[in-house]
């Protein structure tokens, strides 16, 4: 999981280089390089930790050159140092390449090469790709990547530069993601697309297998036999300030403002003009095939796996089909019962997770049929999946997810929404009511972000505890879930959520004296239930904030304090009950003096096992 990218034009590279790199940080951050060719030497100048360090070290003396390629880290072979940083090169520093994912069979090459007398500097997977291309290469580039390729095993994408060949850069990808931006005069390669859209939106997406061989004028495509592959442009619509912060302090800050939007726009386009249906017009099954399965699973990682067991409550409750929900990391290891009768729904933001590809794959090949729920169009889930679903949510940058979540819930109900017609479990009334219901969340969720100050003040004043407890039943446990994940992956407060009615089988040991608990009580079904679990921690000395519906005077009584969220049906209220928990991370993040967008240890897209 790192970022990487390409420049061949007529400008210093360097410029775009860094550029690039900054957008990419998300993906990994632990150190960072560029090489540039200057018309005699390639130079290489690597840095670990954040751009900004190796922007430092260079600064007062540019690399010089119209040609060069960049790499931002995130460590899997040899840990973060200068060495292990990329760009990697060869024996003679002629050919430098840099590579996100994993080089599976590298120890057999590095044996191999190191036989042959190629010496290493780095402990990582990658430079075997430098040396090999070294070694396979007769005076022919392409000939030479292309014979790297048949070589290698693993998951990458790369680019590759050689002094040999000054007028072009060549580049190939497979399981990870790569663009080609198509400037006037100059061309640009990136991981991803904020990297480049300062600079041009025609783009091609490269699928697996691609081959693209990109000169300042031309980009010429053509797959593993060197044959040439016909590609489309890809226009990009988003706005070049989506992927900025837009005046915010932080990505995350941004982005959980964006939820009224980004809900909005999901949901817009998927509810017939008379207000009475769901439509899906994306999906091109027929809606008996949709409903002909006999099981469902959800897969996914993280915070999508938390929106998945919603998902689930919403399928089973509305469409009464029998849901089960597992980590991707958990489910391919486990010979999963997986037949033509399954349906597999992966949920993926960045769609090109690892573990959440990897049991899409293998799914598919056990002859499940595979639905994917994503925000990144052209990524790898949604290439690989059947039919697809997008969570119009724009690009998410901070590395705590926030509007995905919210989004990937709205689509799971207007999914089990569209089941229920079609399987008529639900009376069109209560479906009118629902989409009625459901056309009022932008604007709830508006309202709930319109008054942030008590959460401010709540993560002031228990922002350095160094256990946090949240509880609710139903819904709300799938919720606090996902409340105690983004408090302990910004702020490093363990926090952890229990099923309310679990305490007593031994959490509620750890609850002693003021020690936070968040305690969810929206679910009127079992709202009489989750009380006395409520009461049962006040009754150790904890600290309660209970979150609870508008109407709801009792709750109050109970607990130390309240926050509202407005009224909705119950199985609305998670995407409003979520934005005070995601608010209340934020809050705390910063007042820990935690970096928001970057925790440590995480990237944004884990595209490694
Ligand atoms: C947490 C978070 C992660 C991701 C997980 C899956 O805030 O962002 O837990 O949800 O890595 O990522 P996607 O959805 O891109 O597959």
């Amino acid at each position: 999981m790192c970022g990487i990218v390409g420049y061949v034009g007529d400008r210093e590279a360097v410029e775009f280089l860094l550029e690039g790199l900054s957008k990419l940080e998300y993906r990994g951050y632990d150190s960072a390089g560029i090489a540039v060719y200057d018309g005699s030497v390639v130079r290489v100048e690597k840095s670990v930790g954040r751009l900004a360090s190796l922007k430092e070290k260079i600064e007062d003396d540019m690399p010089k050159g119209c040609l060069g390629i960049g790499h931002t880290r995130w460590a899997t072979h040899g840990r973060p140092s200068d060495r292990n940083a990329h760009p990697h090169t060869d024996c003679t520093g002629e050919f430098v390449v840099v590579h996100n994912g994993i080089i599976e069979n590298y120890l057999a090459l590095k044996e191999e090469l190191i036989e042959q007398g190629h010496a290493f500097k780095s402990e990582t997977d990658t430079e075997v790709v430098a040396h090999l291309l070294e070694a396979v290469y007769h005076g022919d580039f392409e000939a030479a990547v292309r014979e790297v390729l048949r070589r290698i095993e693993g998951s990458y994408s790369l680019v590759f530069m050689s002094k040999k060949h000054p007028d072009r850069l060549i580049c190939t990808k497979k399981d990870n993601p790569l663009v080609i931006g198509l400037g006037d005069g100059e061309n640009f390669i990136a991981s991803d697309i904020p990297a480049i859209i300062q600079r041009t939106r025609r783009t091609f997406i490269l699928n697996d297998g691609e081959i693209a061989v990109v000169r300042k004028d031309s980009v010429d495509i053509m797959d593993r036999q060197g044959d040439p592959v016909t590609k489309k442009v890809f226009e990009v619509n988003w706005n070049a300030e989506a992927a900025e912060k837009g005046g915010y302090e932080h990505f995350m800050l941004k982005e959980i403002h964006e939820q009224p939007k980004a809900v909005r726009d999901t949901m817009s386009q998927r509810i017939s003009k008379d207000g009475k249906e769901i439509v899906l017009e994306e999906l091109k099954w027929t809606p008996e095939f949709l409903n002909s399965f006999n099981k469902i699973y959800i897969v996914a990682c993280g915070t999508a796996y938390h929106a998945g067991l919603v998902g689930k409550f919403y399928i089973e409750k509305l469409a009464r089909v029998m849901v089960e929900v597992d980590l991707a990391s958990e489910f391919r290891y486990r010979n999963p019962i997986v037949d033509e009768n399954t349906l597999l729904i992966v949920v993926s933001q960045s769609g090109e997770t690892s573990d959440t590809l990897a049991a899409l794959k293998e799914s598919r090949r056990l002859g499940a049929k595979t639905l994917a729920l994503t925000n990144v169009v052209g990524s790898s889930i949604a290439r690989e999946a059947d039919q697809v679903l997008y969570t119009w949510a724009g690009p998410e940058i901070a590395v705590a997810s926030t509007k995905a979540y919210t989004t990937q819930l709205i689509l799971f109900f207007m999914l089990a929404l569209y089941m229920a017609e079609i399987k008529g479990t639900q009376t069109p009334e209560r479906v009118r009511e629902l989409i009625d219901l459901l056309k009022k969340i932008p604007a709830q969720i508006s309202e709930t972000l319109s008054d942030v100050e008590p959460i401010k003040t709540f993560a002031r004043k228990y922002g350095f505890n160094e256990d946090v407890f949240y509880i609710g039943r139903s819904l709300d446990y799938d919720v606090a879930l996902e409340g105690s994940l983004k408090l302990k992956e910004i702020s490093y407060i363990h926090a952890e959520a229990y099923a309310a009615g679990e305490l007593k089988h031994g959490t509620l040991a750890l609850i002693v004296e003021g020690v936070p608990v968040i305690a969810l009580a929206t679910q009127k079904s079992v709202y009489e239930k989750t009380l006395s679990n409520i009461k049962e921690v006040k009754a150790r000395d904890a600290v309660v904030i209970g979150i609870a519906a508008e109407g709801d005077e009792e709750l109050q009584k109970y607990v130390d304090h309240v926050i509202k969220v407005p009224e909705t049906d119950e199985l609305l209220i998670p995407l409003l009950t979520v934005v005070p928990l995601q608010l209340l991370a934020y809050f705390a993040a910063i007042t820990r003096g935690c970096d928001v967008d970057k925790p440590r240890n995480l990237a944004k897209s884990v595209t490694v096992e």
